[in-house]
């Protein structure tokens, strides 16, 4: 219901000034029903729930480490793309956390994680977990995977879902942030991109 009185004080607020740029722009992902609570397990083997990354925005991403192509591509460009804005904005930079959650808990044990996570950018946490821990994540942040069966037990693919969350320092969604967005040749407008959408959302 539209309160008159308030439309007419924020009429006459706009008015006042002398470039009224009208509110802010509503984060694409505010409202939906992404993420929630977890406990899962980093690659030093330490328990961590999301209220540890309370006061964080968090960059999210689902793969796994023996992933062939895509999760190594997506992690570089989406590291690639906090980089650049640790250049144009630090202090902002600083309260993002990027998050790297596995779908593939029988091979990516903390000791794995730990040699994965740190090609891509020093801060990125990486987590594993119990594989109704991982379940439980995956539903909740509507993150779908499947193990495609392979030549044998231990060489299998894992299809799963390829998106980068965003999420505000409370935990809610803001943003689905680009990573592979086609850019120049070799996707290397891919990191301005993500900048770009960081600098866009990120207080
Ligand atoms: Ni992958």
């Amino acid at each position: 219901m539209l309160n008159t009185s308030r439309l007419i004080a924020l009429t006459l607020l706009c008015a006042s000034l002398t470039a009224c740029e009208g509110p802010p722009p509503e984060p694409p992902l505010a409202g939906a029903t992404i993420g929630g609570a977890f406990t899962l397990t980093n690659a030093a083997g330490t328990r961590m729930s999301d209220t540890d990354f309370r006061g964080q925005y968090r960059l999210v991403y689902f793969g796994y480490s023996f992933c062939p192509d895509v999760c190594p591509v997506d992690l570089n460009y989406m590291s690639l793309g906090l980089r650049e804005f640790e250049r144009q904005s630090p202090d902002r930079a600083a309260r993002i956390t990027p998050i790297f959650i596995s779908v593939d808990p029988a091979r990516d044990t903390p000791e794995v994680l730990v040699r994965f996570a740190r090609q891509f950018h020093p801060r990125l946490v990486a987590l594993t977990g119990s594989e109704a821990e991982i379940a439980d994540v995956a539903r909740k942040y509507a993150v779908q995977y499947s193990r495609v069966p392979g030549s044998n037990a231990e060489s299998y693919l894992v299809a799963h879902t390829q998106l980068v969350y965003l999420m505000d320092p409370d935990g809610r969604p803001l943003a689905l942030i680009p990573h592979d967005e086609p850019g120049t040749e070799a996707n290397e407008g891919a990191p301005a991109l993500i900048a770009a959408e960081l600098d866009r959302w990120v207080r």
